[in-house]
C-alpha cells in the first residue's frame, strides 16, 4: 500500500528530527500561560504539534504547507470534475506530498476495497429510538466498528511500539473507507425509504456519498467534493481534533478516538454551528419577508445579540479574517446559484454582520466561518434535514484527525496528561508574584 510505504520511508527523518529536538532543547520556554488562559479554555496556549495543518490567524488553514486556493489547483480531480479526489487530499495529509493521479487512485482504490460495512453496524442504527439525533448514530456506528480494529487485536498481541503506527493506519483507512455509506445509511433510514444503496464503483469516495443519498447530480457531487474537502482539518487544538487526539494518546484505538471527537463535533460552539446558522438565516427570512433590506438585516443582527446569544458562523477562536473556507464555498455558490435567494442573503450578510460584530465591542474576530454559508449551499440542492449537516462535517473531519493519530502513533507522542490547579493554588501565584 503506497501511503504505508510513502510514510514507512520518511519516519527515520522524522524521528530524528523530533529525537534531537527535545533531547537537546527540551527545556526550551516556548510559551507561558497566564491565569486568563487557563480560565478561558486555554485560547492561543501553545501546548500541541502537528505536521498536517495550521491555521495562521491572518490567513487562514494551510494543508501541508499548502492555502485552500493553491489546493483546489494542484490536487488531482476525478475526471470532469473541478474539485480535489478525497483520495487525494488524504495522501497530501498522510504524506505531505501532493499525489500524482494515480496515487491519488490508489488511495481511492483501497477505500473501495475496505468499504464493506459489516450487518452488525445497519442493525446497530436501526435498533436505535426513531428521533436518535443523527451525530449519535453516526458516533455508535463508528464505535461499534471498533470491534474490527487491527490496533486493538495487535495491542493484545504484543506488538511492538514502533509498529503503532501502522495498526493506526490499518484502522484509520478502514474507518474511512466506511464514511459515505455509513453517512448514507443514517440518512435513509432517518429521512429517506431506509434502504442501502450500494456504492456505485465508477464514482470516487465524495461522489459516492451523495449517489447513496439519491443526490445524483453532477452539481451535488460537486459539492460533496468540496465540502468533504474543506472541513477536513483544522489543526490540532479544536475541539474535534484536540479530543481526538487526546484519547489517542491513552493507545484507545481510531475508532475510540474517533467516535470520541465526533462527540466534541456535535456542540452548538463547533460543528453544530452549521445548522445554526441556516436556521438563523431563515428565521430571519421569516420575520422580515425574502428579501430584506440592509436595516432589516442589522435590527435582526442586534436582536439576536440583544438577546443574549451567539450570531452562529461568525467569530473564531483563531481566525482574524473571512475564513477562506468559507470564500470557497462562496465562491461555488457564486458559480453554481447566484440567483437562490438564500445565498443572496448570505452575501448580503456579509456587508452587515461584521459591522455589527465589530461595534459589539468584545468579538475579536467579526469575520465569518466556515459554518456560515455550508448549509445553504446543502439546502439549495435539497438537503433540508438540519440536523444531518454537523455529519456530514463529521465524514470529513474524519480524514483530518485520523490522519493525526497516524503521526501521534508514529512519533511516538505519548499520553496526554497537563497539569491543574485549584483557585485557591493560583490566588497564591498572584499573591507571591505581587
Ligand atoms: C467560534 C466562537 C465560539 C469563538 O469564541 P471565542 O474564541 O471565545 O471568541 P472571542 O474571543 O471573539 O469572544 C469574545 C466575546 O465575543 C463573543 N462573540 C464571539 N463571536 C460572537 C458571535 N458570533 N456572536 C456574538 N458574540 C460573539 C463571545 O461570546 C465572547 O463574549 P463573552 O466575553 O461575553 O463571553 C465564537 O466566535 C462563537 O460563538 N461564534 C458563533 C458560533 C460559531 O459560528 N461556531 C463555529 C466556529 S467554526
Amino acid at each position: 500500500m503506497i501511503l504505508k510505504e510513502k510514510i514507512a520511508a520518511q519516519l527515520p527523518e522524522w524521528r530524528e528530527r523530533v529525537r534531537k529536538l527535545v533531547s537537546e532543547n527540551g527545556d526550551m520556554v516556548v510559551d507561558q500561560v497566564t491565569v486568563k488562559q487557563i480560565y478561558g479554555g486555554m485560547r492561543s496556549a501553545k501546548v500541541l504539534v502537528t505536521d498536517i495543518s495550521y491555521v495562521d490567524p491572518n490567513e487562514g488553514i494551510r494543508f501541508r504547507g499548502y492555502t485552500i486556493p493553491e489546493l483546489l489547483k494542484l490536487l488531482p480531480k476525478a475526471e470532469g470534475s473541478k474539485f480535489p479526489l478525497a483520495g487525494s487530499l488524504y495522501y497530501l495529509l498522510l504524506v505531505g506530498e501532493i499525489p500524482s493521479f494515480v496515487e491519488a487512485m490508489e488511495v481511492e482504490n483501497a477505500w473501495k476495497a475496505r468499504g464493506v460495512i459489516p450487518p452488525f453496524v445497519f442493525e446497530t442504527l436501526r435498533a436505535m429510538p426513531e428521533d436518535t439525533h443523527p451525530m449519535t448514530m453516526f458516533s455508535q456506528a463508528i464505535v461499534s466498528l471498533q470491534h474490527e480494529s487491527v490496533f486493538a487485536r495487535r495491542y493484545q498481541q504484543g506488538m511492538q511500539r514502533e509498529d503503532y503506527w501502522e495498526a493506526a493506519l490499518a484502522d484509520a483507512l478502514n474507518l474511512t473507507a466506511k464514511l459515505p455509506a455509513i453517512a448514507a445509511y443514517i440518512y435513509n433510514i432517518k429521512y429517506g425509504d431506509g434502504g442501502f444503496v450500494s456504492p456505485d464503483p465508477d464514482l470516487d469516495w465524495a461522489a459516492n456519498f451523495a449517489h447513496m443519498i439519491g443526490f445524483d447530480s453532477p452539481e451535488y457531487m460537486e459539492l460533496s467534493r468540496l465540502y468533504f474537502f474543506l472541513h477536513s482539518d483544522h489543526e490540532s487544538g479544536n475541539v474535534s481534533a484536540h479530543t481526538t487526539h487526546l484519547v489517542g494518546s491513552s493507545l484507545a484505538d481510531v475508532y475510540y478516538a474517533c467516535a470520541a471527537g465526533i462527540n466534541g463535533l456535535a456542540g452548538p460552539l463547533h460543528g453544530l454551528a452549521n445548522q445554526e446558522s441556516l436556521r438563523w438565516v431563515l428565521n430571519l427570512r421569516e420575520e422580515f419577508g425574502r428579501n430584506p433590506g440592509t436595516e432589516e438585516l442589522e435590527k435582526f443582527a442586534w436582536d439576536t445579540l440583544n438577546s443574549g446569544q451567539v450570531i452562529p458562523g461568525y467569530g473564531h477562536a483563531v481566525l482574524r479574517l473571512p475564513d477562506p473556507r468559507y470564500t470557497a464555498q462562496l465562491e461555488f455558490g457564486r458559480e453554481y446559484m447566484p440567483n437562490d435567494e438564500i445565498f443572496k442573503l448570505i452575501e448580503e450578510l456579509y456587508d452587515v454582520v461584521p459591522k455589527v460584530l465589530q461595534e459589539l465591542g468584545k468579538v475579536k474576530n467579526p469575520w465569518p466561518n466556515v459554518d456560515a454559508i455550508s448549509g445553504t449551499l446543502q439546502y439549495h440542492y435539497g438537503m433540508r434535514e438540519f440536523d444531518f449537516y454537523t455529519v456530514l462535517f463529521g465524514v470529513s473531519r474524519i480524514l483530518g484527525v485520523t490522519a493525526n493519530l497516524v503521526w501521534a502513533r508514529a512519533l511516538g507522542q505519548p499520553l496526554e496528561r497537563p497539569k491543574s490547579l485549584t483557585t485557591k493554588m493560583l490566588e497564591d501565584i498572584v499573591v507571591k508574584a505581587k
